[in-house]
């Protein structure tokens, strides 16, 4: 069965077409077209702007795909398009776009939460990875760790109440003028140093939700305090190790409870932040778990991890109800309760 996965959900515009054989998911192509360059002037991800992109870009992305995969439109048996969350008018195109593909070839459509997609990412590499396990989502929208009972079936343990761990790493890293988004240029300054002379508080170690703003305020208060030394690259870097170590360690902390709690042996880590070399050491070196990330492609949003939950889906006969509505907000964990058959 080939089927074609369609990410719009925030500002990158991709498309995936992948093979599914029984259980195996096979990736035939895939492109994304992100636009950094286009929001980086403003700081940050301008909705309109976004959404005018991914309706250009998404006919020239498609054609790519399957000239790749040496496919016609008409050989593709089934359509996965990310419904929520995310933004709206990003995700509407999206949708739209998969509804006219859908309507025009009659190819079957559904509806796809782009949580499930990161959640499951590590399957593109890892087809034996089965349930039960813990999933740490960490980007530059969300920051949750689940029980992954089954497909579809997740429960929630942990989720920011406020920021974002992606953002906790841009805001800081703006702070220290690196442009947006700036969280993968700080870790890379903070992994060429070993050590740090700095301090931040260790945060939310009561609360069971996690919660960034506490550390944020900590972290501007810091780089308040060094601002006439910033210019001195030991002091820059010790800066850079500080707050990452601070981020990764307040993941880490919540992660550790969860797999406690749950005494599940096997975590997925996902979303753009899993890309952090420092995150992947540190949950790697955890003792008596089995760890799974996504290849770097696929820690970012992108459209493979949405086939693959598609074709999951096709392959289980399971269909969400109403699930092409535009969701700006969709919890994962209550995908379980719209399940028809
Ligand atoms: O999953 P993603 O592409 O988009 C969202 O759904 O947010 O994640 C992007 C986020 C950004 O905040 C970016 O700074 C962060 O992931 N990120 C990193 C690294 N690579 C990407 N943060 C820390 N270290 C990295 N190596
Ligand atoms: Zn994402």
């Amino acid at each position: 069965m080939y089927v074609l996965g369609i990410e719009t959900s925030c500002d990158e515009t991709a498309c995936a077409i992948v093979e599914s054989v029984g259980q195996e998911v096979k990736i035939l192509s895939q492109q994304i077209s992100s636009q950094i360059d286009l929001h980086k002037a403003y700081g940050g991800v301008i909705p309109e702007l976004a959404s005018r992109e991914h309706l250009k870009n998404l006919p020239v992305i498609l054609d790519s795909v399957l000239k790749t995969a040496q496919l016609k439109l008409e050989q593709i048996d089934g359509i996965g398009v990310t419904s929520g969350p995310g933004l709206k008018g990003s995700l509407l195109m999206g949708i739209n776009f998969a509804r006219g593909l859908s309507l025009a070839k009659n190819i079957p459509l559904i509806g796809i939460n782009h949580i499930e997609g990161h959640i499951l990412a590590p399957m593109l590499e890892h087809p034996d990875l089965d349930f039960p396990f813990i999933a740490l989502i960490v980007s530059g929208g969300h920051t949750e760790i689940h029980l992954a009972k089954g497909l579809g079936d997740y429960q929630l343990i942990a989720r920011t109440i406020d920021d974002a761990a992606g953002e906790a790493f841009d805001k800081s890293a703006h702070l220290l003028g690196f442009e947006y988004p700036g969280g993968p240029k700080l870790a890379q300054v903070a992994d060429s140093v070993n050590s740090t002379n700095f301090k931040l508080p260790k945060v939310m170690r009561e609360s069971p939700d996690f919660s960034f703003s506490g550390l944020k305020t900590a972290i501007a208060l810091l780089i308040q305090k060094q601002k006439t030394e910033l210019g001195d690259p030991k002091i820059f870097g010790s800066l850079c190790y500080a707050i990452q170590e601070a981020i990764v360690e307040a993941l880490l902390y919540k992660l550790d409870k969860a797999l406690k709690f749950t005494n599940v042996n096997k975590v997925v880590v996902s979303g753009g932040v899993s890309a952090n070399k420092y995150l992947r050491k540190k949950i790697a070196e955890i003792k008596n778990v089995q760890c799974y990330f996504p290849q770097m492609q696929h820690c970012m949003d992108n459209a493979a991890m949405i086939a693959l939950v598609a074709a999951k889906r096709f392959a289980h006969n399971k269909k969400l109800s109403d699930d092409l509505k535009v969701r700006a907000r969709w919890p994962v964990e209550t995908l379980n309760s719209n399940f028809t058959l």
